[in-house]
């Protein structure tokens, strides 16, 4: 036996363990998504996640204001229109539902970073994410251009951070170029660098109302076995002036935001989803797990990967537990 080495040490009592800890969650690193929902559709909590709601516009106004009070720093906004069709048109509408809420909140909440998703799949009657060709796939090269669209009418209402999730080649390029010619210099692009075709997204297409009418994503989202493939994205992403880079899903792709850590020398996002989210909320529920320990033990381990942004669900409820928790609990 050798007991020369006693790491328990160092875990003897709470100060003792709050000295020497390694990692801490920062309320000032999470995003909150928010859904804002078009006048006619239905608002209120989502069935599969609860906690969340979809908000109306100004709904969405007092949500990020109380957010903001609890020190929360950024929002993410995704939309649900009230009209829906092949080309997605009302996605660029100026007076869009995610348009409308960036002025608000850009007027009333001005200290917030607004983060824009910028996808198709909420707006197209197909539920997929672009333009398709005659085939029913996705023609990545006619859907960068209505990606531009859309970038610059979240530009033009004020957005700071636009967040193209729609896995498109070559997007992060197209969109800093269309951007920077318009003279939107400052807005930045937070790449879904290595986004999975993943079933954790489950929850949010019911949230969103964006689950494609036929098929899958398989042939645009990622192939969720590949690692090395991740960080090939990621790279392009960089070459082509991501600001940030993000893995998704977050829990089942440490590794990822890892690799993804040790090539970037931008910020890393991960983005903690809706099935990860449900997945907490249904045990927590039936009273299988603590879900405040489970949750402090998941974003704990997405900044150990390396993460310095964290999109989840979780994080008007970790800042409302951090107001009030002892710092060496
Ligand atoms: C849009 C988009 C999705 C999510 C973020 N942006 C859905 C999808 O790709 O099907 C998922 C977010 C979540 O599950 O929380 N493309």
């Amino acid at each position: 036996m050798n007991l020369e080495r006693r790491p328990r040490r160092l875990r003897a009592s709470a100060a003792m363990r709050s000295l020497v800890r390694e990692h801490d969650v920062r309320v000032s690193s999470l995003v909150q998504p928010l859904f804002v929902a078009d006048d006619r559709q239905p608002k209120g909590e989502i069935s599969s996640m609860p906690g969340i709601a979809r908000h109306s516009v100004e709904g969405a106004v007092a949500e990020a204001r109380a957010l903001h009070a609890l020190g929360i720093n950024a929002v993410m906004l995704f939309g649900i229109p009230d009209h829906k069709d092949a080309e997605a048109s009302s996605a660029h509408d100026p007076h869009g539902v995610v348009q409308r809420t960036i002025r608000a909140l850009k007027r009333d909440v001005p200290g917030l970073v607004v983060i824009a998703d910028l996808c198709n799949c909420e707006y197209t009657d197909h539920g997929h994410c672009g333009i398709l060709d005659e085939r029913g796939d996705v023609d990545n090269d006619a859907t960068l251009e209505l990606l531009g669209r859309i970038a610059l009418s979240y530009a033009e209402a004020g957005v700071d951070v636009v967040a193209p999730s729609d896995m498109m080649d070559g997007r992060i390029g197209y969109l800093r170029t269309i951007l920077d010619a318009s003279g939107y210099t400052a807005i930045a692009l937070m790449s879904y660098a290595a986004k999975f075709a993943s079933a954790f997204y489950g929850p949010f297409r019911e949230a969103a109302d964006s689950t494609p009418q036929f098929g899958d994503r398989r042939s645009y989202q990622m192939d969720p076995p590949n690692g090395r493939e991740a960080v090939r994205e990621a790279i392009l992403d960089l070459e082509e002036g991501a600001d940030i880079v993000m893995v998704k899903p977050a829990l089942a792709y440490l590794d990822l935001v890892r690799a993804v850590r040790e090539i970037s020398d931008v910020p890393v996002a991960c983005y903690n989803v809706s099935g990860e989210y449900a997945m907490v909320k249904a045990a927590a529920r039936n009273g299988w797990i603590d879900e405040d320990r489970i949750v402090d033990e998941m974003l704990v381990s997405f900044v150990r990967a390396g993460a310095d942004v964290i999109v989840t669900y979780f994080a008007k409820a970790f800042a409302e537990r951090s107001r009030t928790k002892s710092p060496n609990a």
